[in-house]
């Protein structure tokens, strides 16, 4: 079957990376300050949203799930300069994560996830509803498509997290990906590079999805 890419948004694959290859450091971007994240106390009891990026669209896919989330988000906070303690906090959790560390068992998303995910193992988040959305390349990186997404979602399930937010494979254009389990996604995909023009509409079905499944603010 030929895979057929479809570029929607601007193309920003630069071709990088083969299997297991890791970037140099240097190629990282330094996207936030590092300072350390204040948890505002008063923002408890809602759902609080946390990614990792290296050149910004996780982040401005949060920002898309944060406007349309039905119900109060409280944080919205960059892994980077996040305290994980503070999960517990939250009557709900949405993660994300882009996948950058092509075809690698672990440590996909280049970004701060990856070192705080054996903590994160270890964390009891009992029961908490949590979601994954995560941003790739279904076209330049189409056999691993949105891998990170397992990884985050395995690290939560580990703490007792109740996972939520899984969809379905239809309407993607891809090979294949880590994230798919039991003919469904672990959470949401979005790639910002070749399908921008539908990750709004995505999110606003999924963030649907997530509310009916148990995700809500007191
Ligand atoms: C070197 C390189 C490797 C990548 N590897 C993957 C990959 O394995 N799977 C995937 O779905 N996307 C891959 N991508 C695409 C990125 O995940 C995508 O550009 C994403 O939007 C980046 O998110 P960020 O801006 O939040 O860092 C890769 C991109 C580059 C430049």
């Amino acid at each position: 079957m030929i895979h057929v890419c479809r570029a929607r948004g601007a193309f920003t694959s630069f071709g990088l990376s083969s299997p297991g290859r890791k970037l140099p450091t240097s190629t990282k971007f330094s996207y936030l300050s590092s300072k350390s994240h204040q948890l505002d106390s008063s923002k408890c009891k809602a759902i609080g949203i946390y990614f990792g990026t290296t050149s910004g669209s996780t982040e401005a896919a949060a920002d898309v799930i944060k406007d349309v989330m039905p119900g109060t988000v409280g944080e919205i906070v960059d892994i980077s300069s996040a305290d994980i303690t503070d999960f517990s906090g939250f009557d709900g959790l949405i993660v994300g994560a882009p996948t950058w560390n092509t075809g690698a068992d672990d440590m996909r998303s280049m970004t701060d996830w990856d070192d705080k995910l054996d903590d994160i193992r270890e964390l009891n988040l009992d029961g908490k509803p949590v979601a994954v959305f995560g941003l790739g390349d279904s076209c330049g990186y189409g056999e691993y498509f949105c891998d990170a997404i397992e990884e985050l979602h395995d690290a939560f399930a580990a703490a007792g997290a109740n996972m939520i937010g899984y969809t379905s494979p239809e309407g993607y254009d891809f090979t294949d990906s880590k994230a798919l389990r039991e003919g469904k996604f672990l959470g949401l995909p979005l790639d910002a590079t070749n399908e921008d023009d539908l990750t709004e509409g995505r999110v606003k079905k999924w963030t649907e999805q997530l509310v009916t499944e148990g995700m809500k603010s007191a």
